[in-house]
């Protein structure tokens, strides 16, 4: 490990995800019932907004729940929703007011009204901000995200508004959730999982995977700037090689 160092020497990646795993982990090591170790990591995700914001990240996409956590227990799901719930409505007007632009990525199925009423005031309240764009993966799951871009572009050919020879990489971005968000450079993971769990498939395909065994509701400010450490420690080639 190399010193610290202070966050305005660093590069900043310009996209950060990060992949919030560990909160059932936590809690069962303190003897808490699963659900105190979602609050704590709801608590973690204010802190490491903050963070963000303040060392000038610009983007920030947060895995909240995949679209395979359905299959957990009903009673644990309706925690982590009702967690949602919370968090647009403590923290909006607070994020607001720190022009943070909220968006939210993933399927519309199974998810409540009142939730998917919530999510799409959030979106559009914040729509004009020009701070952090903060990116909130709710129901979300990279395969079908990639299904519903195909039907999307196939409904397109049929009807002749698009030519199938004129799709590219940029026309399947286009047609993602993530649309108008840049591919993020940085993906970090914690809880020791080296693993996507379908997130961000299509969007990952140059990024820097950062493993850590911190678990999720312990990462803090000083967490992701080590992450960031890590970061600039990496070398980039998108294929060019080292010039050798
Ligand atoms: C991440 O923590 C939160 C969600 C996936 C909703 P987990 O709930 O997966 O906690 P572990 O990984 O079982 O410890
Ligand atoms: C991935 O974590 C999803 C989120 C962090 C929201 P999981 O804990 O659900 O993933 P697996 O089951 O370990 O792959
Ligand atoms: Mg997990």
């Amino acid at each position: 490990m190399s010193a610290a160092l202070a966050p305005e020497t660093l590069r900043m990646p310009r996209h950060v995800a990060i992949i919030m795993d560990g909160n059932r982990r936590w809690a069962r090591a303190r003897l808490l019932p699963r659900v105190l170790g979602h609050h704590a990591g709801m608590r973690a995700v204010r802190k490491v907004v903050a963070a963000a914001h303040d060392i000038g990240i610009a983007y920030l996409t947060l895995y909240s729940f995949s679209s395979e956590n359905w299959r957990r227990d009903p009673h644990e799901v309706s925690d982590i929703m009702g967690l949602l719930r919370r968090f647009i409505r403590e923290d909006l007007a607070e994020m607001h007011a720190k022009n943070v632009r909220l968006r939210f990525i993933g399927g519309r199925d199974r998810v409540s009204p009142d939730i998917l009423a919530m999510l799409d005031d959030a979106r559009a309240t914040t729509e004009g901000n020009t701070g952090l764009n903060l990116t909130i993966a709710f129901n979300y799951g990279g395969q079908d995200e990639i299904v519903d871009a195909v039907r999307a572009i196939a409904r397109e050919a049929k009807a002749g508004t698009l030519e199938p020879e004129a799709i590219g990489r940029e026309t399947i971005s286009q047609f993602l959730h993530t649309a108008g968000v840049p591919d993020p450079d940085l993906i970090v993971r914690t809880s020791g999982e080296q693993r996507l769990s379908n997130f961000l498939i299509w969007q990952s395909a140059y990024a820097e995977f950062v493993f850590t065994d911190t678990l999720w509701p312990e990462f803090d400010r000083k967490a992701l700037i080590g992450a960031i450490e890590e970061f600039n420690r990496r070398e980039r080639r998108y294929g060019a090689g080292d010039g050798a």
